[in-house]
């Protein structure tokens, strides 16, 4: 017998199918548990097409120098609250809770598989659906995300006391936090008990003394007025600036509780940072910056905000001096891309960076790195 396909056979048959679809998934039968796992055979499609999905959108992109510690300090800092509770750590076993779901995710000191740097960026960036994977808090902060690729490309390799050392700080400022290992808050001598938890999480990465690491890995907060710090926080907290760094640990604290960090840090000396060298006539166009602004482009001196008078009339504007020049030329370059944010002042500043060129963005960052106090 021959069924001759017309478009009203076609468009029934899919009615009926769809029916039936809608009637299977009516009446229970499909399990949903997480309990039992996968068919493997489902297990091999799904993760199939995951990898599949993963390379082809990979292929664009440029891996950037992944080499150098500030990256690995960065990400080993994010890696111990963000995604150790998940994956486990050197040291650290994987919560049984964590391994009860599916598809659990895999604990990277057993099973690491050999993805490609590009390909770990997709990954972190974007997640997994239907998997648990998070994507990255702040997708749009790629140099971020490349500081945990850089760190994840030397975990499966990495001594537990590196580790700790890079996720935890030279101080060892507080226990690992996989849910496995309690939460020790350390005496600090500072702020009252809850603030005391709140600042440990920060000192893993800023130091108690607000003066970051040896390298350029964290923007130094000693000395830094308490209005802006505050404000900062603040901002981190509710989103209005961005990055997948600090929004989780700001969000970990109450308000009240991120205004006492914020007395803490205001309160710690100020002391400049080491400075790599800069030519001559770098420092020079800075200077010029600085102090003159661009008229032609309409960029106002910086330091009409950021110098000493004005610091003392609004103390919600940042002192730049001393900072990390690395730090302030990325600072520019997020809000050129549009992805800075920042506190209730940020608009002022979006528009000024947006008239900089990435040489002077450069310059200007040289400039403040190595003023040790506050010209006007
Ligand atoms: C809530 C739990 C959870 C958190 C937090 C989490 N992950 Fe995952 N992750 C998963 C799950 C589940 C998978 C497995 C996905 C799959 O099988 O397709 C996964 C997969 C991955 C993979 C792919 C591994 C492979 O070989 O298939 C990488 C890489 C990864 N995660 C990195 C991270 C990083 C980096 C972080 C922190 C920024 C993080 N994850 C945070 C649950 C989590
Ligand atoms: C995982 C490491 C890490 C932890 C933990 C961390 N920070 Fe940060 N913090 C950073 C990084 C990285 C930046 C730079 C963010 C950027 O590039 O936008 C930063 C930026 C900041 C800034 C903005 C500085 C400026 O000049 O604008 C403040 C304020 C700050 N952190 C305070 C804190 C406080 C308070 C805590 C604890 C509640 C904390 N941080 C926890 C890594 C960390
Ligand atoms: C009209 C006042 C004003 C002028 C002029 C100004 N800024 Fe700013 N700047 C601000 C304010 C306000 C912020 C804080 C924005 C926020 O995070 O909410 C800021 C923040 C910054 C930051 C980030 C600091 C940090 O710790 O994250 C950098 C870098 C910066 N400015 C550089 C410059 C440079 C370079 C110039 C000159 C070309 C300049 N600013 C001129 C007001 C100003």
């Amino acid at each position: 017998m021959i069924i001759r396909l017309t478009l009203r056979r076609i468009g029934l048959g899919l009615a009926a199918l769809l029916l039936g679809g809608l009637l299977v998934g009516w009446s229970g039968v499909i399990y949903v548990g997480a309990s039992g796992g996968h068919w493997p055979v489902t297990e091999w499609f799904l993760h199939w097409v995951m990898r599949n999905s993963v390379r082809t959108r990979a292929l664009a992109l440029e891996v950037p120098d992944l080499s150098g510690p500030a990256l690995l300090d960065r990400g080993a800092g994010h890696y111990a609250t963000g995604c150790a509770p998940c994956h486990g750590a050197p040291g650290e076993r994987q919560n049984p809770i964590v391994q009860a779901s599916l598809p659990p995710p895999p604990e990277f000191s057993k099973r690491f598989d050999p993805w490609k740097p590009e390909e770990l960026f997709r990954i972190v960036q974007h997640g997994v659906r239907y998997s648990g994977m998070p994507a990255w808090v702040a997708i749009e902060r790629h140099d971020e995300i490349w500081a945990m690729v850089a760190f994840l490309e030397k975990l499966p390799r990495m001594p537990q006391d590196e580790y700790q050392r890079l996720a935890f700080g030279p101080e060892g400022a507080r226990q690992p936090s996989s849910g496995l290992i309690g939460i020790g808050a350390i005496n600090t001598g500072g702020p009252a008990p809850p603030a005391q938890e709140a600042l440990a999480d920060c000192a893993r990465c800023h130091g108690m003394d607000g003066r970051g690491r040896e390298n350029d890995a964290f923007p130094v907060l000693a000395g830094q007025s308490e209005a802006y710090l505050r404000e900062a926080l603040l901002a981190f907290s509710h989103g209005t600036r961005h990055s997948g760094l600090m929004q989780p640990p700001a969000a970990r604290a109450d308000d009240a509780i991120l205004g006492q960090i914020a007395t803490h840090y205001a309160r710690q000396p100020f002391a400049p940072v080491p400075h790599p060298p800069a030519e001559t006539a770098l420092l020079e166009e800075g200077e010029r910056i600085a102090r003159q602004g661009i008229p032609a482009e309409g960029v106002p001196a910086c330091l009409s905000c950021h110098g000493g008078a004005a610091l003392a009339r609004n103390p919600s504007y940042p002192a730049l001096h001393g900072q990390h020049a690395s730090y302030l030329e990325n600072q520019l370059v997020q809000w050129q891309a549009g992805t800075r944010g920042g506190g209730p002042y940020r608009d002022l500043m979006g528009t000024i960076a947006g008239r900089l060129s990435p040489e002077q963005n450069k310059a200007v960052a040289a400039w403040f790195a190595r003023q040790d106090k506050a010209s006007d």
